[in-house]
């Protein structure tokens, strides 16, 4: 992790520097001092490189003068059109311009306090790296950006803006961490150990073992698990942060027994590995199954991030953790399991087995916690990834606003979701000879939609309407290359978008 300071505006005499100038802008202030430090040379390279201050655009001079070792002028874009999430892009684009120094400052005259702590968190995500395994590393491969400070006159408003990003970007890392790590290393157990540091942050945790869970009746779930030697575990993560008439309910003996009030729930597909099972996947690519569990660790870091800031709100997360292996042991197609809800399931293909391990999650938040909605992120289908590509999300939703709400927070985030179709015609696909459903439609067409729809046949309506809203992140948790605010790896897809969701409509 990188830190982030901000301080007084001074011309910085070494180091480097990051420049940014919305369209068109003049150089004034800090910007036109440099430039005389130069003796005219940044207007004179500005020209060169003809730089309009256009969104995204940068030129880097190298040793330009003035003891400096670098400087990167980044466009802003239209002055009028400045939003946090351009901030954090323009942010994002100085660190990586600068990763090969150790300190940078950040001059940004045209952003407000606010939209400066924003330009922060993009130098931040941006420079996240997963070095853990590592030994050796040649100097020129290695990131060397440490500190980035941030010029602004209103110290205090850009300081107290950053707080809540600060928690934020720690949500972030934390689940980048989780879904970089191997599967040899992070199995169920150690991954429900990883959540469970979240009770210092305020989070009550919960682990249900595999005894627990066949107690429950997770029949889903544990058929998934029951073909690998590492044992199946799910988390449950309370953050009770809405404000309490009686206070005493906080602190003290009652602090454990206080119960979510019309919670937001947040649940995650965690399956630590996937080979597909008995109906086992090709060879080539297989290693990419190592992030299965991506919705699962969005849903930690969100946690995480909202836990952080203290957002107001009473929020529940559950992830069910398994890890899918063919094995002696293991399910085969054609078994049959009966879920928590009570549904039979006809298991026709054993790699179809996320949507097997959420139908037990939901049905069992949806019974212990009465939710205001559900939301569910996984990396379910290889089907959306032919949809929609590496651009958005695909958005499964059975209630018109909060899929309004969720398009809008991925417009605003940058992390961007794209609405799809659940209906009728496509949940008779999964009519079974044998069960109450099967698990793939049996058809070619359609995958991501099918498996929306059997995740939907374990949202119970039948006592009144219940929000839900189903995020198929299998194009978006992991990037082949750095962009905008992600390096290459794993990218958190969904903690931003979902934390924004949080504090722009149900925060009290
Ligand atoms: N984890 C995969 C989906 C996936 C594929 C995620 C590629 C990320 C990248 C999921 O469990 C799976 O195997 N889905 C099958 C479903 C099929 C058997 C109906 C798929 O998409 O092929
Ligand atoms: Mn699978
Ligand atoms: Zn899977």
């Amino acid at each position: 992790m990188i830190d982030i300071t901000f301080a007084k505006p001074v011309l910085p005499q070494a180091g480097a520097v990051a420049l940014m100038l919305a369209a068109h802008d003049p150089l004034d202030g800090l910007a036109a001092a440099l430039d005389l430090a130069l003796d005219g040379g940044l207007t004179r390279a500005l020209t060169v490189a003809a730089f309009t201050g256009k969104h995204e655009q940068t030129a880097t001079l190298l040793a330009p003068g003035a003891g400096l070792d670098r400087i990167v002028v980044v466009g802003l874009g239209d002055r009028d059109a400045l939003t946090p999430h351009r901030a954090e892009q323009a942010g994002a684009a100085a660190a990586a311009a600068l990763s090969k120094d150790a300190h940078a400052t950040i001059i940004a005259e045209a952003l407000s306090p606010a939209l400066l702590a924003h330009a922060g968190l993009g130098a931040r995500l941006r420079s996240y790296r997963f070095d853990h395994y590592h030994t050796q590393k040649k100097p020129d491969q290695q990131a060397k950006l440490r500190h980035v400070t941030l010029l602004t006159a209103d110290l205090a408003r850009a300081r107290s803006a950053f707080t809540p990003l600060a928690a934020l970007a720690a949500g972030v890392e934390r689940t980048r961490d989780l879904v970089s790590e191997p599967a040899n290393i992070l199995t169920p157990a150690e991954f429900a150990d990883r959540a469970e540091t979240l009770e210092s942050l305020g989070v009550k945790i919960e682990i249900f073992d595999r005894h627990d869970m066949e107690k429950l009746g997770f029949g889903a779930l544990i058929g998934v698990a029951q073909g690998s030697a590492n044992e199946p575990r799910m988390v449950v993560m309370q953050w009770l942060g809405a404000p309490r008439p009686d206070t005493r309910a906080k602190s003290g003996k009652k602090a454990g027994k206080a119960k979510p009030h019309d919670p937001l729930v947040f649940i995650g597909k965690g399956v630590t590995f996937d080979t597909g099972g008995i109906s086992i996947k090709p060879a080539a690519g297989m290693e990419d199954m190592k992030w299965d569990m991506a919705g699962a660790g969005t849903v930690v870091g969100l946690m995480a991030a909202l836990a952080g800031r203290q957002a107001r709100v009473d929020a529940v997360g559950l992830i069910g953790l398994v890890e899918n292996m063919p094995s002696g042991t293991a399910q085969r197609p054609g078994d049959v399991v009966t879920s928590y809800s009570g549904q039979t399931i006809e298991v026709l293909n054993t790699d179809a087995e996320g949507r097997l391990v959420l139908a037990d999650v939901l049905a069992y938040a949806q019974k212990r916690f009465a939710p205001r909605f559900m939301i569910d992120l996984a990396t379910l289908t290889g089907a959306i990834i032919i949809a929609l590509g590496h651009e958005h999300a695909g958005l499964f939703c059975n209630d018109e606003s909060l899929a309004e709400q969720l398009v809008a927070a991925g417009t605003a985030t940058g992390e961007e979701v794209w609405p799809m179709p659940l209906s009728a015609a496509y949940d008779k696909l999964l009519d079974s000879d044998i069960a109450d459903v099967k698990n793939i439609s049996g058809t070619r067409g359609a995958g991501a939609v099918t498996a929306a729809q059997f995740l939907q046949r374990f949202v119970d309506t039948s006592a009144g309407a219940m929000p839900w809203a189903h995020l198929d992140i299998a194009g978006m948790a992991w990037a082949s290359k750095a962009n905008g605010v992600t390096p290459k790896g794993a990218t958190a897809f969904g903690v931003r978008l979902l934390d924004r969701l949080v504090s722009e409509h149900y925060e009290h």
